[in-house]
């Protein structure tokens, strides 16, 4: 059993929507975005002693290189920097996010290497002191500090409440292609050069996860067109998910390529996943907030 003082998950993001509303000087795009979070997820230990280092393992580690530039190096060295110490340990990351993929991996391994240092070096940081840090390592390193629902504005920055999830499942989906997120924002920009949308209208709650799948069918991805573009497997993806009993909404995430379908119960998202071509990297279940189960953990991981 991992110390579990020294290690933290990272789960995966879900847009549940993203509409680009304007665009910003410095070519940054204005989003409204519901962000939720997948029982999928990386994990992240801690080894202390040494100099700084990063070991990468698990199904996904092929596709990352522990690079100086890595998002978790990059973190560690923030935050060693903003706290007058010099960062030392090994990281270990469990690599079973696909990389590139608009869930926010490295975005979830950078703001669980925050939290997990912030304990291992003893500087007791909440989410409000390394909330700073995490803006400077990307758009959607913020949100995935608490790891909770969170309505996304600003460059991605700017979090405020989300409405109250219901219990419901969700399926995700990838076709094994990386999309570059520059280039999906830069093929919108090319598409629609002047045309933003507005703010979704959304309640304070919802009843059940139909209710949620009715209001959600009302926005969309605007990134999505884009993706299909750039990566036409993205619509076959797309078109599987509909395609799955019980699914209530199919839609891409963030940048794609990954999609994720809605459903009423995890085990029934659980359950439909395991349809999807093998060749995908797939995953049923449910929700989750802060890292712990926010339903009834009746779905399994389905081909992760
Ligand atoms: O901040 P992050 O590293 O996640 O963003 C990657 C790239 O995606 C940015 O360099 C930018 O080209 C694009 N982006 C954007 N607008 C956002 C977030 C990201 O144009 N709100």
């Amino acid at each position: 059993m991992p110390d579990t003082a020294l290690a933290e998950t990272a789960p995966a993001k879900i847009n549940l929507h993203l509409h680009v509303v304007g665009r910003r000087a410095d070519g940054y795009h204005l989003l409204d975005s519901l962000a939720a979070f997948a029982g999928a997820a990386d994990a992240l230990r801690y080894r202390p002693g040494g100099p700084l280092a990063l070991a990468l393992e698990g199904p996904e580690a092929g596709a990352l290189a522990a690079e100086p530039d890595n998002l978790v190096l990059r973190a560690a060295r923030l935050l060693a920097e903003a706290a007058g110490r010099a960062p030392g340990g090994t990281l270990v990351l469990e690599k079973h996010l696909p990389v590139a993929s608009g869930i926010g991996g490295g975005s979830a391994d950078a703001a669980a290497a925050l939290r997990l240092l912030s304990r291992a070096w003893g500087l007791g940081w909440e989410t409000a002191r390394l909330a700073p840090l995490a803006a400077r390592l990307g758009a959607d390193v913020p949100v995935c500090l608490d790891s909770r629902a969170a309505r996304m504005g600003g460059v991605g920055e700017r979090l405020s409440a989300a409405p109250a999830l219901p219990p419901a499942g969700l399926v995700l989906a990838n076709p094994r292609v990386p999309l570059a997120t520059p280039a999906v924002f830069r093929a919108r920009q090319e598409m629609r050069p002047g045309g933003f949308s507005a703010e979704a209208a959304l309640p304070a709650a919802w009843a059940d996860a139909g209710a949620m799948a009715r209001d959600l069918a009302a926005c969309g991805n605007d990134l999505e067109a884009p993706a299909i573009a750039l990566c036409p497997a993205v619509a076959d993806v797309l078109a599987a998910l509909r395609a799955l009993p019980g699914c209530l909404l199919a839609r891409m995430s963030g940048s794609g390529a990954t999609c994720f379908g809605l459903f009423e119960t995890p085990a029934a998202a659980a359950g439909a996943a395991r349809h999807l071509p093998s060749a995908w990297w797939r995953w049923g279940g449910g929700f989750t907030t802060g890292g712990r189960p926010l339903y009834s953990a009746a779905g399994e991981p389905a081909g992760a």
